[in-house]
């Protein structure tokens, strides 16, 4: 298993390492514009392979995709991140053609490559991929419900004032601070409702702090967070190297799928060694669908974009 991280920054670099952390990838490829940037946090990485206990190879490149070749999975975190004040839709001018031509460029060193999109707006982003390589819809996966159901769960289990590992949770809609949409109503722990422990404003306080979520640490860092966003994406690239068929809400292109054609938004997906091997149409209600076409509205806006762009 080869995976390329292209950009080397903080999500990049904290992906590659939770990956190697991993241990089931036998190489990692780094690789970003910035002379020698891209060496200097592989070879950082590789200094810790003796005391984490890793066997993965990690390289870096300055911008030459022939040590790309081959890849099984390739992640896309190259471009701008967001400061405080910002939304992510605000990315679009900058990333919209980084996102296109490291895309153009993974697929023409790897023709059979999964790729997993991160940069920001992402479902934008993914959509974009789809748009400009034309590849079948279970090859390009956008990440950004995993990280926000991260969150939802934390929110969770601070409000629950109990273990993470206690709580299970799942947001889907667009990974945006309006679009996104944290099931409140399906969340549980240990199985039971969390409507059982918790009265309406405290599901309220919960879901309002994880639609931030992102904001919230931006405010804090001075720029978007690292952690969370490295460890969903080597949670997902770990799904496809072994085939494990875990269920993910990740940013798919639907076509009928929720009702729903030609845009790319997060939903719950099977993840495994050919990418999204099935969408999971799980029954909505009445409000969660009317927020889910609301986030798709918004989506299509940005989308827009693009074409004005000239990039679709
Ligand atoms: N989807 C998510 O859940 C999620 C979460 C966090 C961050 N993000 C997004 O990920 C992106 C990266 O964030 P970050 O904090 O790592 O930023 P960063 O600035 O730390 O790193 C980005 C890297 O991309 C490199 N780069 C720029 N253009 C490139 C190109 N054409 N080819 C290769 N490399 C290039 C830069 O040199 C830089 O090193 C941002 O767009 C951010 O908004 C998404």
């Amino acid at each position: 298993m080869k995976v390329t991280v292209v950009g080397a920054g903080a999500v990049g670099a904290s992906c590659a390492e939770y990956i190697a952390i991993k241990d089931f990838a036998s190489e990692v490829v780094l690789i970003d514009i910035k002379e020698g940037f891209a060496e200097g946090k592989a070879m950082d990485l590789m200094q810790t392979a003796s005391l984490n206990g890793f066997d993965t190879k990690i390289t870096g490149i300055t911008n030459d995709y022939t040590g790309t070749t081959d890849s099984h999975v390739a992640v896309i975190t190259s471009g701008i991140p967001r400061k405080p004040g910002m939304t992510r839709e605000e990315l679009i001018s900058t990333n919209a053609s980084i996102v296109k031509s490291v895309a153009e460029n993974l697929i023409k060193h790897s023709p059979n490559v999964i790729l997993i999109v991160v940069s920001n707006p992402m479902d934008t982003m993914t959509y974009l991929s789809h748009k400009a390589l034309g590849l079948p819809k279970n090859r390009i996966i956008g990440m950004g419900g995993v990280l926000d159901s991260a969150r939802f769960k934390y929110r969770l289990s601070e409000a629950l004032d109990c273990p993470a590992s206690d709580v299970d949770g799942m947001v889907i809609g667009g990974h945006s601070d309006t679009g996104m949409i944290p099931l409140t109503r399906l969340a549980t722990r240990n199985s039971v409702p969390v409507s059982e422990f918790l009265n309406e404003d405290k599901l309220n306080d919960v879901l309002e702090k994880t639609k931030v979520g992102g904001a919230t640490l931006t405010k804090l860092l001075g720029t978007s967070a690292w952690y969370g966003p490295g460890a969903a994406v080597s949670a997902i690239v770990q799904a496809i190297a072994c085939d494990t068929k875990k269920m993910f809400p990740c940013s798919c292109m639907l076509e009928g799928e929720y009702e729903l054609e030609d845009i790319c938004i997060g939903v719950p997906a099977i993840i495994g060694a050919n990418g999204v091997e099935k969408i999971v149409d799980i029954g909505l209600d009445d409000v969660e669908q009317a927020k889910l076409l609301e986030s798709v509205n918004s989506i299509d806006k940005t989308n827009g974009i693009l074409s004005e762009m000239n990039l679709i």
